[in-house]
């Protein structure tokens, strides 16, 4: 906890920078330190307060990145530490707080690490920090068990050993380029204390952990039963043993200080059905928020929205987590197209099953500013996936030959995997790159960007404007404004001011208030219920519903995601109204 008492990411607004795809400074096609440090003042006018890096690590890119070879360094595509150390520097001299990725439970091929394991043998202490068993069946032909790689195919592969043999397996549960760690291996734990300690010490404010729920393993590694739950008595996910790991980081998170003053944050990647369950990743002594998962995957409907909100909510658990809210991140289908489907849902199992879907990118724009207005009313924390401020959309037709994602290649293209959300950002212009790399690049960007996304770059969004904001509305006057005179930019910049102005927000409770069926309204008041000069109450009102509805009483429209017109609020809008005098 910080001298003031209030912890910066209990409410913050964080910024996913996935690095391949933000800004190319050296004109190579790839995202780099370079280009994105240049654009920070863009970041410092969006107005988030914190930046999470998905994975900068040399690695060999067979998964994006998390698959990582070297765990204290940085890819030389992406640039050198100096880089980090500078981006980092600049950052914290603007406001904004530094989140890296760390992925515990598998390395690379390239670790140095699996090297030693290959050349040190069957039985050797080099094996012990990963999975090496012998398979089963005649000559060991046949995996160590049944366990299902998440990208497709068998979790096991087979080593050819150094007399040319063909050896032991060893696990991944994602690619077969990732090697799965043993965390009963004390070299493991000790690695990885020593890796957050190298990252705090260079000014790191927080840690977003990947695949937080799979590091322990059941040693006799039994055959996995179809359906089974999360949990202790599941073979690798949600076991017991897991928490003792993230007590041990925690002491690290809290006992580090740096520039930012000692209070660092801890994220889990989490996805767990069960809540009873999830909650004991957020107790006192581990991490202090995860990732809200049920949110991200709620279809566009009031009542299923409602029954998320609350049960993020109740989350909190003893230790008064707070919640956290995400549309949308590099897994997952951007949220324009996915509320622009007839199934507005996110199921990473089915993504093949919602691509078959036409989408109607205008109606999932303006159901995308509505969901944003609703989610950055919540209180907590929220995440905000790059180009989602610029409603970016999902890319569904990218060529075969140029999708990169072990999903789609490991499920021989049944799933379309997640290139099209990775898509090299937009800046200006009017054709690719659109400014993503420099005039001069000697390379185009690593996946194609659709050329209609002209009228999507920050330069063009900029120009053409704000957002409905800020008109008052008395007696049942009207605030009049075409949508279309409001960028996505412009109404992201403009709620993400009003949100750190406002007292309201925040991380306290929200209170229900009577509503239609299929709205949800819902008042923010001040933490400290200082009401008195009436600026502390704000209104959120999101209506999902097909008919325009009255607005409440109110003083003022602080924001709408759409424009209002005699003083109703139109199906697939949120608006933002102060209450009071
Ligand atoms: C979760 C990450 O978000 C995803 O991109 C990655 O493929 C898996 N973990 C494996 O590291
Ligand atoms: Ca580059």
């Amino acid at each position: 906890m910080p001298e003031s008492g209030r912890s910066w990411w209990r409410d913050a607004a964080i910024y996913q920078l996935y690095v391949r795809s933000f800004a190319d400074g050296n004109g190579d096609g790839i995202g780099d330190l370079t280009g994105a440090r240049a654009r920070l003042p863009y970041l410092a006018e969006l107005g988030v307060d914190a930046i999470w890096f998905n994975p900068w690590y040399p690695s060999p890119m067979y998964d994006g990145g998390y698959d990582i070879a070297d765990y204290r360094a940085i890819d030389p595509v992406f640039g050198t530490l100096a880089d980090a150390d500078a981006f980092i520097a600049e950052a914290h001299a603007l406001g904004i707080r530094i989140i890296i990725d760390v992925v515990p439970n598998h390395g690379s091929i390239a670790h140095p690490w699996f090297h030693a394991a290959l050349a040190g043998g069957p039985g050797s202490a080099e094996r012990s920090r990963f999975w090496f068993r012998p398979g089963r069946g005649p000559g060991g032909d046949l995996p160590p068990n049944n366990w299902q790689s998440m990208f497709g195919g068998p979790a096991w592969t087979r080593v050819t050993e150094a007399d040319g043999t063909l050896g032991e397996w060893y696990l991944h549960l994602f690619a077969p380029e990732q090697p799965d760690f043993d965390w009963d291996c004390p070299a493991v734990r000790a690695e990885f204390e020593d890796v957050l300690r190298f990252w705090f010490s260079r000014g790191i404010d927080g840690i977003r952990i990947d695949s937080a729920a799979l590091l322990c393993k059941d040693p006799a590694l039994p055959d996995a039963v179809a359906g089974q739950a999360p949990g202790p008595a599941h073979p690798y996910l949600d076991r017991d043993e897991v928490h003792e790991i993230y007590r041990s980081w925690r002491l690290i998170a809290d006992s580090v200080s740096g520039d930012c003053g000692a209070d660092r944050v801890l994220i889990g990647e989490i996805w767990l059905p069960d809540a009873a369950r999830l909650i004991r990743y957020v107790s006192r002594d581990e991490m202090h928020t995860v990732f809200n998962f049920p949110y991200l995957s709620c279809p566009w409907d009031a009542w299923a929205l409602r029954r998320v909100i609350d049960q993020t909510l109740a989350l909190g658990g003893p230790a008064g987590a707070p919640a956290t809210w995400v549309l949308s991140n590099h897994d997952v289908d951007r949220i324009v197209s996915r509320l622009g489907r007839a199934d507005t849902a996110f199921d990473l199992e089915r993504r093949r099953y919602f691509h078959d879907f036409p989408v109607d990118l205008e109606l999932g724009t303006v159901r995308a500013r509505a969901a944003a207005l609703l989610t950055m009313a919540l209180p907590g924390s929220v995440y905000i996936y790059q180009g989602e401020e610029l409603g970016l959309w999902e890319v569904q037709d990218i060529p075969d030959e140029l999708r990169q994602d072990p999903m789609f290649h490991r499920t021989g293209g049944a799933d379309p995997g997640r290139d099209g959300c990775r898509v090299p950002l937009p800046w200006s212009g009017t054709e690719p790159p659109f400014g993503f790399s420099p005039a001069d690049a000697t390379r185009e960007p690593w996946l194609p960007q659709p050329k209609e996304w002209r009228d999507l770059t920050v330069a063009a969004e900029s120009a053409s404007g704000g957002s409905v904001s800020g008109g008052s509305v008395s007696g049942g006057s009207v605030l009049d404004g075409s949508m279309l005179d409001g960028s996505m930019l412009g109404l992201y910049r403009t709620a993400l001011r009003i949100r750190r102005s406002e007292l309201a927000f925040g991380d306290a409770p929200l209170s229900w208030q009577p509503a239609p069926d299929g709205v949800l309204a819902f008042d923010r008041d001040a933490a400290d219920g200082d009401l008195s000069d009436g600026r502390a109450r704000v209104r959120c009102v999101a209506n999902l519903s097909p008919a325009a509805v009255g607005l409440p009483p109110h003083a003022t429209v602080l924001l709408a995601s759409g424009p209002l017109t005699g003083g109703m609020l139109p199906p697939d809008t949120t608006v933002w109204l102060r209450i009071g005098s």
